[in-house]
């Protein structure tokens, strides 16, 4: 896998059949976003990582990679987790939701927030990651992340960036996602959010051990 990653197979329950279950990620209709995307985005990494990082969606690299955070945001991601010495190959990097939504900008693909209802649907996909990595931290990248691992569609950011908090026996840390912090405008304001970032990876690397 790249970066010496492992792309975990997320296979459907068969002990548990449910109707139009789709047996592999990729063959997906739970939500109709599949019909726009070019394909589904898996998460990648050891099974053995103790923190998983959790994104909103692939984004147009990712959605044409196959991969997560292999654009602007994943090198975002890639300058913070350097600075609080976090070591990418050891993580496991996912999003809330798996296939890019957007809508046409002339000739970009532009990235849409993705509805309640997607975000429920696809939290089969990241129940089934969380069960197979078991992970001691989640780190929830932006406010569709920190919906997705709570499972509260109400819940938002600013009551829980940068305080830790323990949900379903595993600690939930919440940083801003990367996207946010390269449009931020400012370069105060743009320091302060990747601070919150590297200040939460290094709370996510003392709570993993
Ligand atoms: N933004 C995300 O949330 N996830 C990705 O994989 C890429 C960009």
């Amino acid at each position: 896998g790249q970066r010496g990653g492992t792309v975990i197979p997320i296979s459907a329950d068969k002990a548990q059949p449910q109707r139009e279950a789709p047996s592999t990620l990729d063959q997906c209709r739970r939500c109709e976003l599949w019909q726009n995307a070019t394909q589904a985005v898996g998460g990648i990494g050891p099974l053995e990582a103790r923190i998983m990082l959790v994104g909103e969606q692939p984004g147009d690299q990712e959605d044409l990679a196959g991969l997560p955070f292999v654009g602007p945001a994943g090198q975002l991601l890639d300058r913070a987790m350097a600075k609080a010495e976090l070591d990418r190959r050891t993580i496991y990097l996912t999003n809330a939701v798996k296939h890019f939504k957007w809508e046409p900008r002339g000739k970009r693909r532009v990235h849409k927030t993705p509805a309640q209802r997607e975000i429920d649907a696809c939290s089969y996909w990241l129940g089934s990651e969380l069960e197979q990595v078991r992970p001691e931290v989640v780190v929830a990248l932006g406010s569709t992340a920190l919906k997705a691992v709570t499972g509260n569609p109400h819940a938002t950011l600013k009551e829980v960036l940068g305080k830790p908090f323990m949900h379903e026996g595993r600690w939930v840390v919440v940083v801003y996602h990367p996207s946010y912090i390269l449009r931020v405008p400012g370069e105060n304001m743009k320091a302060q959010a990747f601070g919150v970032m590297v200040d939460g990876f290094r709370r996510a690397r003392e709570l993993a051990l």
